[in-house]
């Protein structure tokens, strides 16, 4: 692949291949010296038309690593407020020749219609609610250093699943690895189509947690309700909140995950977000970073051996 644009379409294999090569980033991350020149003279843009922490910083902090030079654009300063279209700003950034182009866009699809219009690598880093790609491979991450494995797990995914790109993308990377998903969401809140992916549907807490061994919460993304039934938070939290109470339904030994941005007390409660015995939220973050080198690395691969075959050849040549 020259992109990485979802889930959708990737193989077993292809995934465990990300996931072992991130295996190899976390150790070094772990390491004093955290550097190396593996992308030495290649350019990574971070090209994000939503708000973005984890994400964007962790992208940053993974082409620096690898020692590539990474600019991050910043939309609210740049000319796509004087008007400027999202292809007119892709061609131009094209121009300057950059290696990776790392994107995240309101509109679903609007990442696919970028990658057709440019000659680098491009990453989608989140678009409209339709995938997430590396925010689902360093789930899967966090969840197989715990678990060892994601075959035969039980996993609901709670929430907000109808706005979600974490949630589809989830889906998919878990059931192409023989996980079994769930999702508990209130029915307003949940694709009518969402079985046709293969997974079971509660709009019950307790019922859906039920011999879980992994609970993955979501947050309420309230800023893509407008116009539409936004839940109150009172109600919400009691019906859907994570809390003790209803996390005693699930396995006794049932990890806890959020991909973050997360409002305490509305998906979650504050106390269950912080016990280190079952939140695997901090894990998730420090994932996210080896996780996106293991992307950087291997959508660079076929650049770096394309310039050492010319390397070579002009060698050869002199
Ligand atoms: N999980 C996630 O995508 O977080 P950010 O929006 O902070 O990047």
């Amino acid at each position: 692949h020259r992109h990485l644009l979802g889930i959708d379409g990737l193989t077993a294999e292809q995934i465990t291949f990300l996931l072992d090569l991130s295996d190899s980033y976390v150790a070094l991350n772990r390491s004093d010296d955290k550097k190396t020149s593996l992308l030495r003279g290649r350019t990574v843009i971070n090209l994000f038309f939503e708000n973005s922490t984890r994400t964007r910083t962790s992208f940053e902090l993974a082409g620096k690593r690898l020692g590539a030079d990474v600019i991050n654009m910043s939309v609210s300063s740049s000319s796509i407020k004087k008007g400027e279209t999202l292809i007119d700003t892709a061609m131009t950034l094209n121009a300057m020749h950059p290696d990776v182009l790392i994107v995240r866009h309101p509109d679903s699809g609007a990442v696919k219609l970028l990658s057709e219009k440019v000659n680098c690598a491009v990453i989608n880093g989140g678009d409209g609610s339709h995938e997430h790609p590396t925010q689902a491979l360093l789930d899967a991450q966090t969840i197989r250093r715990r678990r060892g494995n994601l075959q035969g797990l039980r996993v609901a995914i709670c929430g907000d699943i109808l706005h979600s790109r974490v949630a589809r993308s989830n889906i998919q990377l878990l059931g192409i690895m023989g996980a079994h998903v769930r999702v508990i969401a209130p029915p307003t809140l949940l694709p009518s189509n969402i079985e046709r992916l293969g997974v079971e549907a509660f709009f019950d807490m307790r019922e859906g947690l039920k011999d879980c061994d992994i609970v993955m919460m979501l947050r309420l993304q309230t800023e893509r309700m407008q116009g539409s039934f936004v839940p109150s938070i009172r109600e919400y939290f009691r019906f859907f909140g994570l809390d003790r109470d209803k996390l005693q339904a699930a396995k006794p030994d049932a990890l806890i995950m959020h991909p973050g941005p997360m409002n305490r007390g509305v998906e979650i409660d504050s106390e269950l977000a912080d016990d280190i015995d079952r939140s695997l939220i901090r894990d998730q973050v420090e994932m996210g970073v080896a996780v996106r080198m293991a992307c950087l690395d291997a959508l660079t691969r076929t650049l770096r051996s394309n310039s050492e075959e010319r390397t070579a050849a002009q060698a050869g040549g002199a």
